[in-house]
């Protein structure tokens, strides 16, 4: 290919992944690929000028805004950043620096934020709008969205800054909140978020500045655009620290280190701090501290001169695809998995990544024996990105989801819709799942380690391999088994130890005691988390009522629907379950307390909570037992039946499930109000 052709390719692939990424925020390709393009587009101008023309990626900065926000043009560009990957480009920037300044130059080094560009201005000190970057020249209006942001200040601390100017920054999701989202995401059957960066984008760009306020999005200023008026200082690590006394967060590692030594001394301490960040990354920025020396080094269309982003090679790995592989869990959903070529990425070793469900393996088009990109965000679990599909040798297959449980033997069944509600971005995936129930050993493993779980029966030291072991020995069938075992039978089994074989026992025999709702919790019936056992347990306040309640009776509980009341019926009423029920309790298993309240009289009594959010002074654990205690429910989900949703920092989809229901929020301070005029509910007694 001659290098005319070639840069057109490189041209129209760029504008292509341009549009995928700043006007849809769905990149097609991941930021490592998309860099090495435009790196190689830029070094093929250089080599041959006579081919630059201004209609070139590299003369501009991004892609059009949609259409749906009002535009904004931005008073200064919002430019990009050179990337370098090598020390060598890092040693030819600082050379280009040094060459026209006196003495060691000084710069002002940072984290390079993986999130959003925006901009905020300012007017007198008050926020007066806020937009994203758009192409650089034109962004979206998203000033109400932005408002709701904590971190930005609406108006700023102190005093002494110019009358008019623009803080430049990344809006970002920090990972623990990431975490939790996708979590809610789960526990709701939706869709998960791609990553952080994805979640931030979406949230930012949401035409309901409510929504977006029940997103845990976060700002760091890292700089400032076009300014009226005096008071800014002399270099930008001063600026910085100013932007800090005004109330605006500013990443803890910045600081000021001199010459090429102690940049790179920079890059390699982050890149070693980088997995314990609370956010994401994806490199430093070195920028040249001395304000007044920016003008001497001026920008391209694309960058300023005076400043450059070092790069952290992305958490990404190419490998090969050997097998797929079905894992089985605990309610029998089958989970395909990527078998790997061994490779090293994010640290680690990955022999495995999942890939989700069938849907996800059609949408990506994966076949066995293809190249496939493998991706490890921090403790995240390994995924297949996407096919190299060049790479596809002419054998490759194609993957079915089997028939038969490669477990047990029994039928699979497909559901399409069986978690119901539609997530975000579509409906949930289908479930293909193992018919087999607890005949299915893999389901009998996972069904044991919940039992064992912390929230549930809370055996210590049950875990992963002695479950196996036991199980494939057939020393443990049921959960009821465990209660039998005795010195003898764990004596032959591997790595474990006298000592911690006693422990075991103690920590079974510990667990008898019990309460109810961790009891049913601890049975692993489908659809029956932890807030719907509490639930349960509350309403029905024995066990054997609740065994024999049929679907209408249940779906008077508080978190209850058809769906949830029909797993709850077809559990109870399997005799297989029954059976190990009676046997638990004959071992010993028992709960003294009664979770069930008797309606009292105020205003809390008989009234359904949600608590969600961080509440200022209570934790939500001790509201809600406040709220029980005067005779009110805790939910988990947000429905009609909801008559109160606590809300406090951070709150997410649940307050914004009850602004579209209508539900009452209140904040702590009223609901501590409806408390004091709430008597204590007379405990039930058993
Ligand atoms: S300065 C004129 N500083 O990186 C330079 N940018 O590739 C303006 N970014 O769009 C950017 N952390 O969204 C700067 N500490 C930092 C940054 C940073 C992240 C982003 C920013 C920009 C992109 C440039």
């Amino acid at each position: 290919m001659s290098a005319s052709d070639r840069v057109q390719a490189l041209r129209e692939a760029i504008e292509r992944h341009n549009i995928e990424y700043h006007a849809r925020n769905a990149p097609l390709i991941d930021d490592a690929e998309y860099d090495r393009l435009f790196a190689e587009l830029q070094a093929l101008e250089a080599e041959h000028p006579e081919l630059l023309s201004v209609d070139s990626p590299t003369q501009r900065v991004g892609a059009a805004p949609l259409p749906e926000f009002a535009r904004v043009l931005h008073e200064t560009p919002l430019l990009s950043l050179k990337n370098a990957f090598t020390d060598e480009e890092v040693a030819a920037f600082h050379r280009g620096l040094s060459e026209k300044l006196a003495g060691e130059v000084e710069y002002s080094v940072e984290l390079k934020l993986d999130g959003l560009a925006v901009s905020l201005s300012y007017e007198n000190g008050i926020f007066v709008r806020g937009a994203t970057r758009g192409d650089g020249t034109t962004g979206e209006d998203v000033t109400a969205n932005l408002r709701t942001l904590r971190d930005i200040p609406l108006r700023l601390r102190g005093g002494g800054w110019p009358a008019h100017f623009e803080v430049r920054g990344e809006v970002l999701i920090w990972r623990r909140d990431f975490e939790s989202m996708n979590a809610r995401q789960r526990e709701r059957g939706e869709k998960e978020f791609v990553n952080p960066r994805n979640a931030a984008a979406g949230a930012l760009r949401q035409l309901d500045p409510r929504v977006t306020a029940t997103r845990p999005l976060r700002f760091f200023a890292y700089g400032i655009g076009a300014v009226k008026g005096a008071g800014l200082p002399g270099t930008h690590s001063e600026l910085l620290g100013r932007l800090a006394g005004w109330g605006f967060p500013v990443a803890a590692q910045t600081r000021r280190v001199s010459g090429l030594a102690g940049l790179l001394a920079y890059y390699a301490e982050i890149g070693r701090q980088r997995s314990a960040l609370p956010y994401d990354i994806d490199g430093v920025v070195y920028k040249l501290d001395e304000l007044a020396a920016y003008e001497r080094f001026g920008f391209t269309a694309h960058h300023p001169r005076f400043a450059l982003a070092h790069k952290f090679a992305a958490e990404e790995a190419v490998t090969e695809l050997l097998d797929i592989s079905i894992q089985v869990g605990r309610t029998g959903a089958l989970t395909p998995v990527a078998r790997l070529k061994p490779v090293f990425v994010g640290g680690v070793t990955v022999i495995n990544a999942t890939l989700h469900n069938e849907d996800e393996i059609r949408r990506k088009d994966v076949r066995i024996g293809d190249t496939v990109v493998v991706r490890r965000a921090g403790d995240v679990i390994p995924e297949v990105v996407r096919v190299l599909p060049e790479k596809r040798p002419v054998d490759a297959r194609r993957f079915d989801m089997p028939q038969n449980c490669p477990v047990c033997g029994s039928i699979v069944v497909r559901s399409e819709d069986e978690k119901g509600e539609k997530g975000e971005k579509g409906v949930a995936a289908a479930v293909a799942r193992c018919s087999g129930g607890l005949y299915c050993p893999a389901q009998r493993k996972q069904a044991l380690l919940h039992f064992a779980s912390r929230r549930a029966m809370d055996i210590e030291g049950l875990g992963d391999k002695l479950v196996e072991q036991l199980v494939d020995n057939a020393i443990v069938r049921t959960p009821a088994d465990l209660y039998q075992l005795g010195v003898a039978a764990l004596a032959g089994l591997e790595r474990l130890a006298e000592k911690s074989a006693g422990n075991l026992l103690a920590a079974i025999e510990k667990s008898k005691q019990t309460t109810l709702a961790r009891f049913i919790y601890a049975l692993g019936m489908r659809n029956v988390g932890e807030a719907t056992a509490r639930e349960l347990a509350r309403h029905f306040g024995s066990l054997e009522r609740l065994l024999t309640a049929d679907e209408a009776q249940l779906q008077q509980v508080a978190d209850v629907g058809p769906t949830v009341a029909q797993c709850v019926r077809q559990f109870c009423s399997e005799p297989h379950n029954q059976m190990v029920i009676e046997q638990l309790r004959a071992a010993g298993v028992s709960w003294s307390e009664s979770e069930a309240a008797m309606p009292g009289a105020g205003a809390v009594a008989g009234k359904v909570f949600v608590l969600t959010g961080a509440l200022p002074s209570l934790t939500r654990d001790v509201a809600g037992q406040l709220i029980m205690t005067a005779g009110g429910k805790v939910t988990a989900s947000v429905s009609k039946k909801t008559d109160f949703v606590v809300a406090g920092a951070e709150a997410g989809s649940k307050l914004e499930k009850a602004l579209r229901l209508g539900v009452s929020v209140i904040d702590e301070g009223e609901l501590l109000a409806l408390l004091q005029a709430s008597p204590p509910a007379a405990p039930e007694s058993t």
